[in-house]
């Protein structure tokens, strides 16, 4: 058998980034999940002035909290990325602070609610605007002192519960809470480690949670986070339907009875899984492994009250169910619609593509199993769990899928296709080395390949280019390049060598490169650092702000960043966005954007994106006159002069919206690459994209 271990759970980790920052002194954490998610919670925690050190899989992480009202006015906006667990939670932690903040996020979780959040927050006292819709990111919230709370959810989730009872813990107010169901509660335990009188009394099938008093100091966190048994669901799946040959064991797996409520559902169906639980519970959560042998499974009824202790287990519960004898019936999961995508809408359509008999409900789904062979491409809307799911399906003997966004998995299970690869490797064949964190230096590939295509997207500042680049990246499943970064990333090496700025013209390339700065390619974007620091709040200081146009202007620039950018190149499937890549860096790249939009418009676009109001004091006027100003200089500039290539499609933003832009650059990429934006890219490794 196959022994694995799964990334650290993701909520216990974003709790633990959380309660490590409120706290009274050192905390360690050990075992914390370094995907993308946490990843989100940790660089807004740095820009609210907690050090967070860059999280390292396998390093143990100390930190120093700031105390519960301890955190400090934000530079800029913060960006939750993917992560409704930053959002949400964050939303109750800042509630609490006498402070005011801006909080936004990628396009998915742009369309998810946040009202029920923010609706009991207000009554609480804090203050909150939104800035695009109603009761959707981006939203400014004004914190302050607060009110007792007493309140019934709408929906049983945690993590409304967890940013109403931080939101007590930062506002020192008691809060009482009823839960139509039993969601999880990891927050209940960790903040009573941390010395916080709280209650949960189950009553009927509805959860009565009261936070009757929270300490002025939270005790620091000593913990290690198991693995996550979201994550371990999908090795557990493979293994049941007899892609891991004799079967898996997975070791250190979080056992909270509110995550595994998929276990019952799984013993219904017929499922040999044997349990053994650890000995003494690891930082107050119960763990232990889990042994998983092929089996033939039968289909079951998922009932309501079920969903809670599922809730992210349906997709692969969707996909075994596809797999299963008989019919597999699921209802009450209409929380799933408003997931990191609809994923009863994604499940339904990708199954039916696929062949396999499904109908979709309003609120779940009926899935006839079958074991014929399925084929076909699977759109994962971006969503990790959908692009896991179906890589599971898709790694099974006799199925030929492929998944359009495989790097969607980073957000929570960062070496998914390389697990998948070794659980469904045959013993002996050598495994897929980690290709999530690879320097794009010299490094050798591991196998030949060819480089993927290269999309490049040009345009003047404001016009959108580097959010929508990472956006296209993202849904492409392609990497981001941000050519702003790097100039970024050598300004903050120039200020922390100490040479004085009115020396840095007479610097040669070699000098420049003498900097230890590099991009490492991280999951779909490049990370830059400086040595072995990772640089992210840095390269936004207002420092970096003062000198980066003039770095931009040396003439040694232009010959440091041509390289790097091409070495970013190399790895292929790639979208990076700058001024002159389709014309210098990438003249052969596969499809060239040139992405305008009109003055006033870029003006309004700049002044979101540095939190402020664009519609105050002829701000948007003046911002204008600036950026016609930075547009006369950039297209004149010897170094990176933009330009619109001549083979570029150009597409004026002015009129669209986010989504319509991204969708638009979409079209033209894919009418030009064909089915190599589909497949995602070679981020993986190898991973097959189908298999045999
Ligand atoms: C989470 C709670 C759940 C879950 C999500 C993580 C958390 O969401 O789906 O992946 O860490 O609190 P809901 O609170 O919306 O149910």
């Amino acid at each position: 058998m196959t022994e694995l271990k799964v990334p650290g759970d993701k909520s216990i980790s974003h709790r633990a980034l959380l309660l490590a920052a409120l706290a009274d002194g050192e905390s360690r954490i050990r075992g914390i999940l370094t995907g993308e998610d946490p990843r989100a919670t940790a660089s807004i925690l740095r820009e609210l002035g907690v050090r967070v050190p860059p999280l390292v899989a396998d390093a143990e992480l100390r930190i120093t909290g700031v105390g519960v009202r301890g955190l400090r006015a934000p530079g800029r906006m913060l960006d939750c990325a993917n992560s409704g667990t930053t959002a949400r939670l964050m939303l109750g932690v800042l509630a609490g602070q006498a402070l005011e903040a801006t909080l936004t996020g990628d396009e998915s979780l742009r369309r998810r609610p946040m009202r029920r959040v923010t609706d009991p927050l207000s009554r609480m006292g804090a203050r909150f605007e939104p800035l695009a819709a109603p009761g959707r990111l981006p939203l400014r919230i004004t914190g302050g002192a607060l009110r007792t709370l007493d309140h019934r959810l709408p929906v049983a989730s945690a993590q409304v519960k967890s940013a109403l009872l931080l939101a007590g813990v930062t506002g020192g107010v008691s809060v009482r809470l009823i839960e139509p169901g039993f969601s999880r509660d990891h927050t209940e335990r960790m903040l009573a480690a941390a010395g916080c009188v709280l209650t949960a009394t189950p009553e009927g099938g509805a959860n009565r949670v009261r936070l009757t008093a929270a300490p002025a100091a939270l005790d620091a966190l000593d913990i290690v986070v198991p693995g996550d048994f979201s994550s371990a669901a999908f090795p557990l799946a493979l293994a049941l339907l007899g892609g891991a040959g004799e079967g898996v064991v997975l070791r250190g797996i979080g056992l909270n009875p509110t995550r595994t409520g998929l276990l019952p559902v799984l013993e219904r169906m017929n499922a040999r899984i044997e349990v053994e639980t650890g000995s003494a519970p690891e930082g107050g959560e119960p763990a232990g492994d889990l042994i998983v042998q092929p089996s033939d499974l039968t289909g079951t009824e998922v009932q309501p009250e079920e969903i809670p202790g599922l809730i992210d287990e349906v997709p692969i519960l969707a996909v075994l169910a596809a797999r299963a004898r008989g019919t597999t019936r699921i209802t009450g999961a209409e929380e799933l619609r408003v997931k990191e995508s609809d994923r009863l809408g994604a499940l339904a359509a990708n199954l039916t593509n696929l062949g396999v008999e499904v109908e979709e409900l309003p609120d779940g789904l009926v899935i006839e199993g079958t074991n014929r062979s399925l084929a076909g491409p699977v759109e994962a809307r971006g969503d990790h769990r959908i692009a896991m799911a179906f890589g599971v399906l898709g790694a099974l003997a006799g199925n030929a899928i492929t998944v359009d966004a495989p790097a969607a998995v980073d957000v929570s299970y960062p070496g998914f296709w390389e697990m998948l690869e070794r659980a469904s490797t045959p013993a002996g064949r050598p495994s897929v080395p980690d290709s999530s964190e690879k320097d794009v230096e010299p490094a050798r590939p591991v196998r030949e390949r060819k480089r993927g295509p290269v999309i490049v997207i040009d345009g003047p500042a404001g016009s959108g280019k580097s959010t929508t680049a990472r956006e296209v990246a993202r849904r492409l499943g392609f990497r981001h390049l941000d050519s702003g970064a790097l100039y970024r990333a050598l300004t903050c090496a120039l200020l922390e060598s100490g040479q004085p700025p009115d020396s840095w013209p007479a610097l040669t390339e070699s000098d420049l490169n003498a900097h230890p700065v590099r991009m490492v390619a991280a999951g779909t974007a490049f990370r830059m650092m400086l040595g072995t620091r990772t640089l992210s709040a840095e390269l936004r200081s207002p420092e970096v702000d003062a000198h980066v146009s003039a770095v931009a202007r040396l003439p040694a620039v232009r010959g440091w960043l041509l390289d790097r950018q091409r070495q970013a190149g190399r790895k292929g499937s790639l979208v990076g966005d700058g001024r002159d890549l389709g014309t210098v860096v990438f003249p052969d790249a596969e499809a060239k954007i040139f992405l305008v939009a009109d003055v006033a418009e870029r003006a309004r676009r700049r002044l979101l994106e540095k939190g402020r109001e664009p519609d105050s004091g002829g701000a948007v006027t003046a911002e204008a006159a600036r950026l016609r100003a930075r547009d006369r200089i950039d297209a004149t500039r010897g170094t990176a002069p933009l330009r619109k290539a001549a083979d570029a499609f150009e597409v004026d933003g002015t009129r669209l919206s986010f989504e319509e832009q991204v969708d638009t650059i979409l079209g033209v990429v894919r009418a030009r690459i064909g089915d190599r934006g589909r497949q995602g890219s070679d981020l993986r490794a190898n991973a097959p994209t189908t298999r045999e």
